[in-house]
């Protein structure tokens, strides 16, 4: 034999050697290095505020709480025992019964939600205003003049609402108020306007302005050449948070816009091109499960548990199942992202897993299925005990040293500590539960360490990548673009605030394909 001849029989022993290592799990795949695409299908405010910058009167959004206290009478408009009765206006300090959440129905025209559920109305005797409309429709919508932090409201026939001296709040005001103190100008407080989803932007914009701004987000916040960033540092996933409402694009129910369905067919297509895998993450479940921006919640409520809502959300599982279920770059399908523990019973929610594992299966035998655990205060062995499927299935949980006051104050070497004393024993367990491969489908490299060096947060994110490698399916960072550049994964490894490690030195498929490649060569050059 020639020296080349000899060489390339060697390396061609060398492949066939090491081929099979590198298929030890399912269709040749190792641990997921991932990353989420967050902000792209689901938008969160947060992550990209200005796609919220166009929306007149945006800070009246759906689910914004607010106060109202009578220039007049000095007090607040009050939903005695938070709804269901009379509305008094005799409150000086406002709390639960005097905050209200809005329901946009225009730039000028909104519906006030009482604590209790409950809308204010019209429809009282005696041009009354109370709170007792169970749903809203015409006698719950109110126009709303503002002058700052002055309004007034005028009920749809046309007719102001005033503070009455006995302390009621009628729709009885004769003519035009001014701005002066009267008894039809309110002040108004924002109490809270931390909902920024798709309802929000999609029902502040409207139909066909959100769709030109959604279209824009989508066609430019994510690009094949950031799956190339991807592919070059070692990344080898994308989770792919995805709304409820793809499942009836081009045309889903008001007040959400299509699109999201032909970008996740484009990341589909570049996740091929690029050798990356895509997990769908269903983030946002009909009636919202977790009352957040990001499972777009119209007014933080949670309804998803509602039989209605549930049996919708395994027609999107079906959906997406029959749809890449035997796409090469799938990887895997997330039955529902961040369940609430507080609001989503667990035996509702197994009872749901259980059907939607059933459904994955039916379209494909390898998809993973992916649980998330229920935020809030639950303990993620529940999923491990509710035996969901028999293969293949996934729990996922998210790792933040933040979003809890424990986390407040803390030193470099408190995360650290935390890491090491708190999160690497759980992974341990579960890794050797016998049950669900573990997955951190969520981690950044922010805390709440103040003003931290830049090799504090290499230290932070080194001893997470150190702990969170030990999870039996892999992690994905949260998230790869975002305005706070600390949460932003490019931002982090082009300034090398994250170091990735082993991740920059070749994948094993693509070191495969170049020695199968050079053997090739030179077998043939030795001819
Ligand atoms: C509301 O106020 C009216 C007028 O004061 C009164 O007749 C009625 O009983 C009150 N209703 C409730 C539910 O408090
Ligand atoms: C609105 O209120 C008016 C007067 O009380 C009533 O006649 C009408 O049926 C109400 N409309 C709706 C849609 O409830
Ligand atoms: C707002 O109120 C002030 C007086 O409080 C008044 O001078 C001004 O004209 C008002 N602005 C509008 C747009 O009505
Ligand atoms: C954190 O420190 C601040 C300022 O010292 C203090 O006001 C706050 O209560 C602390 N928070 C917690 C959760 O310990
Ligand atoms: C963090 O840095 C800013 C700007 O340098 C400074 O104003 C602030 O006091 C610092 N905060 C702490 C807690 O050290």
């Amino acid at each position: 034999m020639d020296p080349c001849r000899r060489w390339a029989f060697g390396l061609l022993s060398l492949y066939c050697v090491l081929l099979p290592l590198s298929q030890s799990s399912v269709y040749g795949f190792t641990k997921v290095r991932g990353v989420n695409l967050g902000g792209w299908l689901v938008v969160e405010g947060w992550i990209k505020p200005s796609l919220f910058d166009g929306i007149p009167n945006g800070d009246m959004l759906d689910g914004t709480q607010v106060q109202f206290k009578s220039m007049t009478l000095q007090k607040y408009v009050s939903a005695d025992n938070g709804g269901g009765m009379n509305v008094t206006v005799d409150r000086d300090v406002p709390s639960t019964w005097e905050t209200f959440k809005i329901w946009r129905v225009s730039e000028n025209e909104f519906q006030f939600r009482c604590v209790g559920g409950q809308f204010l109305t019209s429809t009282g005797e005696g041009n009354l205003i109370s709170a007792t409309a169970g749903s809203p429709s015409v006698n719950e919508t109110f126009y709303v003049e503002r002058n700052n932090t002055r309004v007034h409201f005028k009920s749809l026939s046309g007719i102001y609402v005033q503070a009455t001296q006995d302390n009621q709040l009628r729709a009885d005001y004769q003519g035009e108020p001014g701005w002066e103190d009267n008894a039809a100008t309110f002040e108004m407080i924002i109490f809270a306007n931390n909902l920024h989803g798709d309802y929000q932007l999609a029902n502040g914009y409207g139909h066909d302005k959100a769709e030109e701004i959604l279209m824009k987000h989508q066609r430019t916040f994510v690009t094949a050449q950031d799956f190339d960033f991807l592919s070059k540092h070692g990344i080898n996933t994308v989770r792919i948070p995805v709304g409820w409402w793809i499942y009836q694009d081009p045309d889903p129910p008001a007040p959400f816009v299509g699109g999201s369905l032909s970008a996740l067919d484009r990341a589909f297509l570049w996740a091929q091109v690029y050798d990356i895998k895509c997990i769908i993450d269903l983030h946002a479940g009909p009636g919202s499960q977790n009352g957040m921006e990001h499972s777009a919640s119209r007014d933080g409520s949670v309804n998803w548990p509602q039989p209605e809502y549930i049996s919708q959300t395994l027609d999107v599982i079906d959906f997406l199942s029959a749809r890449y279920g035997s796409h090469p770059a799938l990887l895997g399908i997330e039955l529902l992202n961040e369940p609430s523990a507080g609001a989503v019973p667990v035996d509702v929610l197994i009872s749901y897993y259980t059907k939607g594992y059933q459904i994955v299966r039916s379209h494909s035998s390898t998809a993973y299925v992916i649980i998330c655990q229920r935020i809030g205060n639950a303990d993620p062995l529940e999923l491990y005990q509710a035996n969901i499927g028999d293969s293949n299935v996934v729990v996922d949980l998210h790792y933040y040293n933040l979003f809890d006051p424990f986390f407040s104050n803390t030193s470099v070497t408190d995360n650290i500590e935390y890491l090491h004393k708190s999160r690497e024993p759980q992974l341990q367990a579960l890794n050797s539960a016998n049950g669900p491969l573990i997955f951190i489908g969520e981690w950044v490299n922010e805390w709440s360490v103040v003003n931290a060096s830049k090799m504090q947060y290499q230290m932070f994110g080194r001893a997470q990548l150190e702990v969170y490698n030990a999870a039996s399916f892999g992690w994905a960072y949260w998230t790869l673009k975002n305005d706070e550049k600390h949460w932003d994964f490019e931002w982090n490894l082009q300034n090398n605030y994250l170091l990735l490690g082993s991740s920059s030195r070749m994948s094993p498929n693509k070191l495969y394909i170049l020695i199968l490649a050079y053997t090739l060569f030179l077998l043939a050059y030795s001819l």
